[in-house]
């Protein structure tokens, strides 16, 4: 396995290899969508219509893909984003990929619904940035637990992800009869079965997809199905201004809005008192037909640039998606479904590979395009093949 992550050149390879090592239903899990499909489609799309402008008269010799992420230095302009569930795909996925973004020196964001816990995942990689996503809840005794326990150990930022107040129709998990585990159809037995490397790994090691910090939440049975239910039942769909406001005052750090999709949101989040936004439609799993991040980027920022971190994730699968957006006026890009694949693939080695992936394109767009340092690289090096992002982009253009 681990010659065929050596010689994975793209998140497509490293898909077609996490697609060997699934059973079907949980290699669906993750690179499926909403309904239709066509969030997730368009946000590969929009990435075609933008198109460089390089320099080619420049002395590229010495090259940094080091940015300034909340006051300090992060190796890449990329960070792996929130999942739930990973530990389903490759036993203790997170502790993988948290280790990895350790050594690149970028952030690694932890999902609420992460089979490690908040505690371990800190424990198991000492020196990574870690920011802790929060699905916010109705009651403030669990947000506050939460929050505090993330603070006690060392995460660098909140993310509180906006986009998902309600459950998402996912069609290919509905037909695999995946709902957080898999129903034992005759199918799903065969598959499983078909697959003794991911049975091996994660079935028989025990790993039956708990969401493990919310363990010390609840009382009495502790099983996936009960701590799902649990969760369910005490989720918010009425997150509110009011209940950040809350969150805001119990998180010292920065706190990040996950899931803002447009510039009057944007604002509102600024003048809340937040650090930051990850533009985000979750990668095409919620909403369907929504528009993407890179679309809406440019009056996201004319709207609050200076005033907020702007970061955003969805769909981005190279290092030339990456430029894109920092040339954007983007502070850094997140990808979730390159950082599974891998990990499914190829646990830590694959975490790894994926990461060596994009800063190897991130670097050689760099030479290519005549830059040394990112904060060189502006929306001047970027061409607007017919993108429908309204006036900012036509303005950058003229
Ligand atoms: C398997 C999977 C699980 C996810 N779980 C979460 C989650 O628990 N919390 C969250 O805020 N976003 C979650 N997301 C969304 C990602 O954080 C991110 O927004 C998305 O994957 C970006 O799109 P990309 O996969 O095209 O890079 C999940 C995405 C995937 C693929």
């Amino acid at each position: 396995m681990s010659r065929g992550i050596a010689q994975a050149e793209t998140v497509e390879d490293l898909r077609k290899l996490a697609r060997k090592r699934l059973p079907l239903a949980m290699f669906d899990f993750v690179d499926g969508g909403a309904e239709t499909e066509s969030a997730l489609r368009h946000n590969r799309a929009v990435f075609d219509r933008v198109r460089f402008r390089a320099r080619t008269v420049v002395d590229v010799t010495e090259r940094s893909q080091e940015i300034e992420l909340f006051g300090r230095k992060s190796g890449s302009p990329f960070a792996i984003s929130a999942m739930g569930g990973l530990g389903t795909l490759r036993y203790k996925a997170e502790i993988a990929l948290a280790k990895a973004a350790s050594d690149a020196r970028i952030p690694f964001m932890l999902s609420l619904g992460a089979n490690c816990t908040i505690e371990e995942v800190a424990e198991a990689a000492p020196q990574a940035r870690l920011w802790a996503q929060l699905y916010t809840f109705k009651d403030d005794r669990l947000n506050r637990a939460l929050v505090e326990r993330a603070a006690a150990a060392g995460y660098e930022a909140l993310v509180v992800t906006t986009d998902s107040n309600v459950f998402p129709k996912r069609e290919r998990d509905r037909r695999n009869g995946f709902s957080f585990g898999l129903k034992k159809t005759p199918r799903n037995v065969w598959d499983v079965l078909t697959h003794p490397g991911w049975t091996i790994d994660v079935v028989l090691r025990g790993n039956v997809g708990r969401m493990e910090s919310m363990v010390p939440l609840v009382d009495g049975p502790k099983d996936t199905h009960t701590l799902l239910a649990y969760f369910i039942k005490e989720r918010s769909p009425a997150l509110d201004w009011e209940a950040l406001r809350r969150i805001r005052q119990m998180w010292k750090g920065p706190m990040i809005l996950k899931g803002i999709m447009t510039k009057e949101e944007a604002v509102l989040a600024a003048d809340r008192g937040m650090d930051g936004v990850i533009l985000s439609n979750h990668g095409g799993r919620n909403l369907d037909y929504a528009v993407a991040p890179l679309e809406i980027l440019p009056e996201v920022m004319d709207a609050v640039g200076p005033r907020l971190t702007v970061m955003l994730d969805s769909g981005f699968r190279r290092g030339s998606d990456v430029l894109k957006a920092i040339a954007m006026g983007a502070k850094t890009a997140l990808f979730g479904r390159p950082a599974a694949f891998a990990v499914a693939a190829g646990g830590e080695i694959g975490a790894r590979r994926i990461v060596s992936i994009f800063q190897e394109e991130i670097d050689k767009g760099m030479g290519f395009l005549g830059i040394r340092t990112l904060d060189q690289l502006g929306p001047d090096y970027l061409w607007f093949d017919g993108l429908a992002t309204g006036p900012s982009i036509v303005r950058r253009n003229d």
